[in-house]
């Protein structure tokens, strides 16, 4: 196949000359005498014609028995395609009029029509994964991945970072996520983990003295599975001595520049950049969408004034009323409809207050004493939206989205933004203490992990996330470089002394070496393509993805092994 032609390199010079295309049936028609078929190829899709006259009666029956799919060379004379003037990228203006067929797969009809792939289900799909991508616009997300990740590469290759690989089969020091563990055959009864990140190995590779590491790094975690989650996917990983969160930004946004130019989107640098702290006050989130204009603002002192038994108690308890103006004025049914809806997502009740042709409509206007409303200071054709809500404010952004779609309020584009300022802990569900982020993360002054002036919570560490357009696209922080602010982390979190040994102890031990000072950040990869494509799901973007229940529907896994296997391992399954 030496100097193949793909269709997109078919060009107005070489009209009048044979080209041969090697590719896929993609459609095929009779029409009259003569049969029309549509080639595709990784590059496009071209018109070709077969007339017996000009084919032969041998091409031409060949051709009859072409069916969509089959995979086929064929040579033939570049035409203009009649009416079709212009140069589409499916090359619509050209055709082919066939002379030589060869037919080199005659597969079976696939169970679905490769065109429509999007009106299947799931299970069909998933178990034909490799036909569903023969589909362009499946393909092209693909494609886009790929195109992604060699540009991040490009740019850290660019900016003198070393591409180091790190081991996937290590130890098991539990991240945050369930790890995949591996059974080992040397070691009955010992096993490996599947590397979640390379984040104790890249930070061992700053106590090497490497400056500047990258890779795109395949991480694998045994957690629940979302629309933006596989339990395995590529993270850029990278990390740098000698640094402040600055340069870390610096470099981050420096990749985005060259991913936007390379793909042709616009965004602008640098990006904001917000603490935890205020994203939560105004925007109720951690990952707001900066496209939606809508924000928080805080009204507690304005309601402790209406004479209100209710509100009075909910005050009492330390609730706040917290509310967002919308630029619309509405009516007391519509306020009603986004009631119903935040009591559908588990809200209690909406107060709201609207101006309309100089009079306001306010939820509990009978308990308001004189001058009240005026210091909502509402304009005309304008309405705020309240909240009554102790710490968990999740209401708030559930309606500040609400909001937004219902006046279709958000701005178009990339909205990028930087979180800083995490807390270095947090209290999950269950009330057990963790890390926000993870266990390496620097506190911002670690004379606060030391004394006893600052509850867990309320310490403020270097860990930052980076956000797009609501979606968190990626973390990162400046980490620990000293031993003993490490072990005063694990003791904080609970891990004893002798777990800190079991679990860390090689990490430890290479800490008392000396660490330089040194941060970085991961993102994930098929995030990064599908946000920069506007698509919330990965899944379309990654070749063969997992179900949400972490199994493949083309390859049947996981699969029971052979008992022989088992017992190689000195493995038993119980039950
Ligand atoms: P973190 O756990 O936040 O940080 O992961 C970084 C980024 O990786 C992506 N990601 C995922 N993508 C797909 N499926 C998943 N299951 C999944 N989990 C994470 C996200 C996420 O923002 N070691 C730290 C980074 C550091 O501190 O340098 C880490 O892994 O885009």
């Amino acid at each position: 196949m030496k100097g193949r032609i793909l269709i997109h390199d078919l060009d107005e010079g070489m009209l009048g000359n044979t080209v041969r295309l090697y590719g896929f049936i993609d459609s095929i028609r009779k029409l009259g005498a003569l049969i029309f078929c549509y080639l595709r190829d990784d590059t496009g899709k071209i018109q070709v014609f077969f007339d017996r006259t000009s084919a032969g009666d041998e091409q031409y029956a060949l051709a009859e028995s072409l069916k969509a799919e089959h995979i086929v060379s064929l040579s033939g004379i570049l035409k203009n395609r009649p009416g079709e003037q212009a140069l589409g990228t499916d090359k619509g203006a050209f055709e082919i009029e066939a002379k030589e067929l060869k037919v080199l797969a005659a597969g079976q009809t696939p169970p679905f029509e490769i065109s429509k792939t999007e009106e299947i289900n799931e299970a069909l799909r998933g178990k034909f994964r490799y036909l569903e991508i023969r589909n362009p616009a499946i393909k092209n997300k693909i494609k886009f991945h790929a195109l992604v990740g060699r540009y991040i590469r490009e740019y850290f290759y660019s900016k003198d970072y070393l591409e180091i690989e790190t081991p996937y089969l290590i130890k098991s020091t539990p991240e945050g996520a369930r790890d995949f563990i591996v059974p080992s055959r040397n070691f009955k009864g010992q096993f490996y983990a599947l590397a979640q990140s390379p984040q104790l190995l890249k930070q061992l590779l700053m106590a090497s003295g490497f400056e500047k590491y990258f890779q795109i790094a395949r991480c694998f975690r045994d957690e629940d599975l979302r629309a933006d989650r596989q339990p395995e996917f590529s993270q850029l990983d990278m990390e740098r001595a000698f640094v402040e969160e600055d340069e870390i930004f610096s470099e981050i946004e420096g990749m985005f520049s060259y991913l936007a130019e390379k793909t042709g989107v616009a965004i602008e640098t640098p990006f904001p950049r917000m603490t935890y702290a205020s994203a939560l006050e105004k925007y109720a989130s951690d990952k707001p969408d900066l496209r939606n204009p809508l924000f928080i603002e805080d009204y507690t002192g304005i309601f402790a004034d209406l004479d209100m038994d209710m509100i009075r108690n909910e005050l009492k308890t330390g609730s706040r009323v917290r509310g967002i103006k919308v630029p619309h004025a509405v009516s007391r049914s519509q306020a009603k409809k986004f009631e119903e809806k935040i009591k559908a997502h588990g809200g209690k009740g909406l107060i709201y207050a609207s101006r309309s042709l100089g009079e306001t409509s306010f939820t509990f206007s009978k308990y308001a004493p004189q001058g009240f409303i005026e210091k909502f200071n509402l304009s005309d054709d304008e309405s705020i939206f309240f909240q009554i809500s102790g710490r968990d404010a999740s209401m708030l952004n559930y309606l500040r989205t609400l909001l937004s779609e219902e006046f279709a309020l958000n701005a178009d584009g990339l909205k990028f933004l930087w979180v800083t300022d995490f807390p270095l802990f947090e209290i999950n569900a269950e009330g057990v203490i963790g890390s926000s982020h993870h266990p390496f993360t620097a506190p911002a002054d670690p004379s606060d992990i030391f004394g006893n002036s600052k509850p867990l919570t309320a310490i403020v560490s270097k860990a930052y996330d980076i956000v797009l357009n609501g979606t968190e696209l990626g973390s990162g922080s400046i980490r620990i470089n000293d031993v003993k602010v490490q072990r005063r982390i694990f003791e904080h979190l609970g891990i004893s002394e002798k777990e800190q040994k079991e679990r860390f102890g090689f990490f430890l031990q290479a800490m008392e070496y000396g660490f330089p000072p040194h941060g970085g950040a991961a993102l994930g990869i098929a995030r990064i393509a599908a946000m920069l494509e506007g698509s919330p799901s990965i899944k379309d973007y990654i070749a063969f993805p997992k179900t949400t229940s972490a199994s493949c529907l083309m390859t049947d896994s996981p699969s029971p092994v052979d008992k022989s296997q088992l017992d190689e391992l000195g493995l038993d399954i119980k039950g």
